[in-house]
């Protein structure tokens, strides 16, 4: 990832590697879970995604790429089509992780710098407007239905 300082390290390297990004995960997911708009689309057991989230941040952020290694191109928007992604969901989302980039310790100027980049890909996944939340997804195969 290319940002106009530090330009010989990543952010993965700049932020403190492996255990800085667990700590985001950790405090990003918490408040994921107890979130009034965010808690109804997610699994009641977080692990699972925290794990995956894990292995993307980590590779978003300039480290190794664990994600696609395991899972191959992030996809990102299309993984969260099966998801009512709206306006509302995409802010809730963002202010968890504004919160834990602040938990995990992770200083100016590269917060901003990655609050950035994340609220331009957090724009990308929304796929419902807010009047349509509790709207069923419509199915991409109807034939199943
Ligand atoms: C905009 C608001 C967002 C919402 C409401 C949202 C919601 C979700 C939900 C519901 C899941 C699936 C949980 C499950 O497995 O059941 C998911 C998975 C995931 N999300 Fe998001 N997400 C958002 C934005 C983002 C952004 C900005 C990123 C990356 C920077 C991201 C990265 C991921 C990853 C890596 C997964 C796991 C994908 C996989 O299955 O391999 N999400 N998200």
């Amino acid at each position: 990832m290319l940002q106009p300082f530090a330009p010989d390290q990543t952010p993965y390297e700049l932020i403190g590697g492996a255990e800085t990004v667990q700590r985001l995960v950790n405090a990003f997911y918490k408040r994921v879970g107890q979130h009034p708009d965010l808690k109804p689309i997610f699994p009641e057991d977080l692990t699972p995604v925290a794990r995956r989230q894990y292995k993307f941040l980590t590779q978003f952020f300039g480290g190794p790429p664990l994600y696609s290694q395991e899972y191959g191109p992030p996809m990102l928007r299309a993984r969260h089509m099966p998801f009512p992604i709206t306006p509302k969901r995409a802010w809730a989302w963002l202010s968890c992780m504004s919160e834990a980039l602040e938990e995990a310790g992770i200083e100016e100027p590269i917060r901003g710098f990655l609050f950035e980049r994340l609220t331009m890909t957090a724009h990308h996944m929304i796929n419902t407007p807010d009047d349509e939340e509790a709207a069923p997804r419509k199915s991409i195969d109807p034939g199943r239905e």
